[in-house]
């Protein structure tokens, strides 16, 4: 927008107080800071401001402050909700609905999409990511320094060492296009908080800035520095307490985050999300508990993310918005809350004027996932629509409800025993999916059934391919995970 033209709007927001022109105005008049925080794997119940037990009061008080997100829902599992984060497309449009990307893979989010950071960087946004990627890095094009983003400091796959920055043997650690060889023993919570420090204070106020902040923490391996752990002495199993650990040190790099957008004059006009990218993983001490399954599974445990907003842009601070939420939403709606127009032509739509007026969620259904693999090691089929949940099939691994001390030995999920069936809840009576109610009400497991046919028919097929891409392999590439292989 040209200065007069924000001027102009800023005089009609003072006068006439319009909510949609409004939103998209910091107060300075440029565009607001952006920082968009991912917890890798995150139980619903491991944070403060839903369990008590958790120590995390730099994320309970930017929740508490914010608006706390009840309903905002990621895919099961990593690479597709961070590949709908960034894409606005449910990962059954872009072939990434079946698992999640694995290292020797020649896949990535297709490149065909023009994806967040591109967007903000339209919008003169100065664009970093520190963190996990976990959207494809087979092509340099993939990598997200080809994709809107300025700087990229992190790793490419799934998970590796925290210490040693190593994956399936092989490191993976960034410094935009370059290996970096020399963080060996540094913990990567606190490289990547001292990373986003570096960004935040050197940065250019002139311009405003998206920081895209995937941290590792807390997916496996568990590691954690031993002063994060003594926080939790009561915890009697050491995964258990070294996981909370993990949360703890995340909460204290958001806690450090956070006093570096102030003391750098930054935080007025930053808006913050926090999201994890799906459930708990129960068989690795993540805590979803009261909600059913976690991490892999379309129950609730799995999807169901504990997020919030805060900061710039929220009228009504310090409430809880109930409204339903998506992965897909956050492109148009992070890129209406930057002032810019929103892409309408996506599964994704723009929450930014009823989030940040605290006014019902436009969005009344989406769909958990849909994938059409044969073995569909996570769930098959799910969907909402309005109180409504359908599970079509096979849920995903584990069904049950779990308090993380008590896991010892859980009963798998067989295949075989879900291929042909309906789940039916109702989410509003019964959000911890206890009472599945598909054969006392037919009718609605058959509208919901017509409306997941209706999206199956617009799915592609999984971009899977099961065999090892030999050209992969690392030691091509002086030992480290690199492009240039598809
Ligand atoms: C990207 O390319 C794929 C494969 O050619 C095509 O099906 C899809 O519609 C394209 N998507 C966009 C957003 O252009
Ligand atoms: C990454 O590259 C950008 C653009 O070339 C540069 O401005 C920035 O300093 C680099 N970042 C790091 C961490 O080296
Ligand atoms: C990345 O490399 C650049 C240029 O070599 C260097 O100036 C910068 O400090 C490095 N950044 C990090 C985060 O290591
Ligand atoms: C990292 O350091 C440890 C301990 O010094 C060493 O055993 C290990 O081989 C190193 N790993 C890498 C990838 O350099
Ligand atoms: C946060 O900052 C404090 C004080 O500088 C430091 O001791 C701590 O290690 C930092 N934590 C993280 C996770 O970066
Ligand atoms: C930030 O906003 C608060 C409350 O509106 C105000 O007291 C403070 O002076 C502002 N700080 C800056 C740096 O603008
Ligand atoms: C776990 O429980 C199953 C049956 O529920 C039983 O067959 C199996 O032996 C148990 N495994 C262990 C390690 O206790
Ligand atoms: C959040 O949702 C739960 C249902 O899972 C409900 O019990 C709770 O009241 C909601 N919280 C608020 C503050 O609306």
């Amino acid at each position: 927008m040209p200065t007069g033209a924000v001027m102009f709007v800023q005089l009609l927001c003072t006068v006439w107080v319009v909510v949609n022109l409004c939103d998209g105005v910091a107060a300075a008049g440029s565009p607001r800071h952006i920082v968009f925080i991912v917890a890798d794997d995150l139980g619903w119940n491991d944070v403060g401001f839903h369990n008590p037990d958790m120590i995390t009061p730099n994320i309970d008080r930017l929740a508490r402050e914010g608006v706390i997100l009840n309903q905002s829902y990621v895919q099961p599992l990593c690479s597709p909700s961070r590949s709908a984060f960034m894409s606005g497309y449910y990962p059954f449009k872009t072939g990434l609905q079946h698992l999640v990307i694995v290292n020797y893979q020649p896949v990535c989010l297709p490149l065909n999409i023009t994806i967040l950071p591109q967007k903000l960087k339209d919008l003169g946004y100065a664009t970093h990511i520190i963190g996990k990627w976990h959207n494809g890095f087979c092509n340099w094009n993939c990598t997200p320094t080809y994709r809107g983003f300025d700087s990229f400091f992190g790793y490419y796959n799934a998970m590796e060492d925290y210490y040693t920055h190593t994956t399936a043997g092989f490191l993976d650690y960034r410094n935009n296009t370059s290996a970096d060889k020399t963080e060996n023993g540094t913990y990567s919570t606190y490289r990547f908080a001292d990373e986003a420090i570096n960004i935040i204070e050197s940065h250019d106020k002139s311009r405003p800035l998206f920081l895209y902040l995937p941290f590792q923490a807390v997916h496996i391996p568990i590691e954690v520095p031993q002063k994060y752990e003594a926080m939790y002495p009561n915890i009697q199993t050491e995964g258990r307490r070294k996981y909370c650990g993990m949360v703890s040190a995340l909460d204290d790099a958001i806690g450090n985050i956070t006093k570096a957008l102030t003391s750098s004059g930054l935080m007025n006009d930053t808006l913050i999300l926090f999201t994890a990218d799906n459930g708990g993983w129960v068989t690795e001490n993540g805590n979803n508990y009261p909600l059913r399954g976690g991490k892999v599974t379309v129950y609730e445990g799995g999807t169901r993310a504990a997020a919030f907003m805060y900061g710039s842009g929220l009228q009504k601070p310090g409430t809880v918005y109930d409204g339903m939420i998506h992965a897909v939403d956050w492109l148009p709606t992070l890129t209406a809350a930057a002032g810019g127009t929103p892409v309408t032509d996506r599964d994704g739509m723009n929450l930014w004027p009823s989030i940040s007026a605290s006014s019902p969620s436009p969005r009344t259904e989406f769909v958990y996932n849909y994938d059409s693999h044969p073995f569909p090691e996570e769930g098959h089929a799910a969907i909402r629509v309005g109180d409504y949940k359908l599970i079509d099939g096979y849920p995903g691994l584990y069904n049950g409800w779990y308090k993380p001390e008590q896991v010892t030995n859980m009963s798998l999920t067989n295949i075989k025993d879900w291929a042909t069936k309906y789940q039916l809840f109702n989410l509003k009576d019964d959000p911890n999916e206890r009472h599945d109610i598909s054969t006392s009400q037919p009718d609605m497991v058959k509208k919901l059934a017509a409306r997941l046919a209706w999206y199956e028919k617009q799915a592609v097929s999984p971009n899977f391919p099961e065999l090892p891409d030999p050209k992969s392999n690392p030691q091509l590439y002086d030992n480290v995970w690199s492009p240039g292989w598809c």
